[in-house]
């Protein structure tokens, strides 16, 4: 077990890595109410470990994550009679922890609360910074707040129920962590591939144990994504289009954004080729894709009606080698041109 801090002005949250869901009682208030949210498939598979709380369960999918999601949790917590004291768990993936996370801010201006965080990728990355929000008409992520959760019990054995495309989908962000921080992750992800696919709990451990590292660093010099935070966000703004117009899973997205953002850092001089392979390459050995039959073109259109564009501008993280990310403020009309030569 290993456990990592993360501090940010008035707050402390504490990632523990390799607890398991048995211990949650370990991390919850004496004497307090407790309410579980969480959702079919954990209720299903875990219910058992948490059935003594009152639990609310929610719907599962992006559809869910909803304001309508947030109005109907907020009907349970009145008629659980939850009050100021009371300590709210989100025991499930991203989706159940960023609805938990702001479910949990907005009751009466704020209740205290805490994930175990059940699928690889919200390990590494949705349940660790504090980002906690729905999707509003059709955009990601467009209403939230930032809070961080006191605890993050992520449990390994929990991984073993997830669907296998959702396990490699974690790995994206992995990778991720890796090409924008730290090359030693990536020399290792390339030679342990087989390890990790096959459940190895050293395998496993290592890779969440980097990246909750890397991702709690940026976190507390950039809690509200001002500057570097912005480096956690490679392959994302390509990623975040190609959702919208194919039905891949989030993990997916970001291989083929990262692979974009790649070759667009080859472009800018920033990057060798023979680096932009080896990363296509360990992609490929996490076994997720590397390209997408979208035409280009459209998936420019659609990165630039991306709500959260900065006016003409963008702020694209590239890679200046392995390991290492730059913020790049590039005009649309640069990156139109960039991703025409693509073509
Ligand atoms: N807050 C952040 O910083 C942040 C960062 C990255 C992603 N996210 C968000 O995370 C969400 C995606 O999260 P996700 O990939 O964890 O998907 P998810 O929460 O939708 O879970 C995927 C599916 O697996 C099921 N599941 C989860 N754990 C399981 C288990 N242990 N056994 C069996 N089934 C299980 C769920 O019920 C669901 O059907 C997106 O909404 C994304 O926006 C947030």
């Amino acid at each position: 077990m290993e456990e990592f801090i993360i501090k940010t002005g008035t707050s402390e949250s504490k990632i523990i890595i390799g607890e398991s869901v048995k211990n949650l009682k370990n991390y919850l208030p004496d004497n307090k109410k407790v309410i579980i949210i969480t959702d079919y498939n954990l209720k299903n598979n875990y219910g058992h470990f948490f059935n003594e709380f009152d639990v609310i369960e929610i719907g599962t999918g992006e559809e869910n994550k909803t304001l309508a999601t947030i109005d109907k949790i907020m009907g349970k917590l009145v008629e659980f009679e939850a009050d100021r004291s009371s300590f709210i768990v989100g025991i499930g993936g991203g989706i159940v922890c960023d609805i938990t996370g702001f479910a949990a801010s907005i009751y009466m201006r704020g209740l205290r609360f805490g994930f175990v965080s059940s699928t690889l990728l919200s390990q590494v990355d949705a349940s660790v910074g504090g980002k906690n929000g729905v999707n509003y008409k059709g955009f990601k992520n467009m209403v939230g707040v930032f809070n961080q959760p006191e605890f993050v019990i992520c449990d390994f054995e929990l991984l073993k129920t997830l669907p296998v495309n959702e396990f490699i989908g974690g790995f994206a962000e992995i990778v991720k962590h890796a090409a924008i921080k730290d090359f030693a992750m990536f020399e290792y992800m390339e030679a342990n591939s087989d390890k990790a696919l096959n459940y190895d709990s050293a395998a496993i451990h290592r890779l969440v144990s980097d990246s909750v590292k890397i991702k709690s660093n940026v976190v507390m010099q950039d809690e509200r994504e001002k500057g570097e935070r912005r480096k956690l966000n490679f392959g994302h703004t390509f990623a975040h289009a190609i959702e919208k117009l194919s039905p891949v899973i989030h993990g997916e997205a970001v291989a083929i954004g990262m692979v974009m953002a790649a070759e667009v850092s080859v472009k800018k001089g920033l990057l060798s080729l023979n680096d932009l392979i080896r990363l296509k390459s360990l992609i490929e050995k996490y076994k997720l894709p590397i390209d997408t039959d979208i035409d280009k073109m459209q998936l420019f259109q659609a990165m630039k009606k991306d709500k959260k564009r900065e006016g003409e501008d963008i702020h694209l993280i590239l890679l200046e080698g392995l390991g290492n990310a730059v913020v790049v403020n590039m005009s649309y009309k640069e990156l139109e041109e960039i991703i025409n030569d693509m073509c």
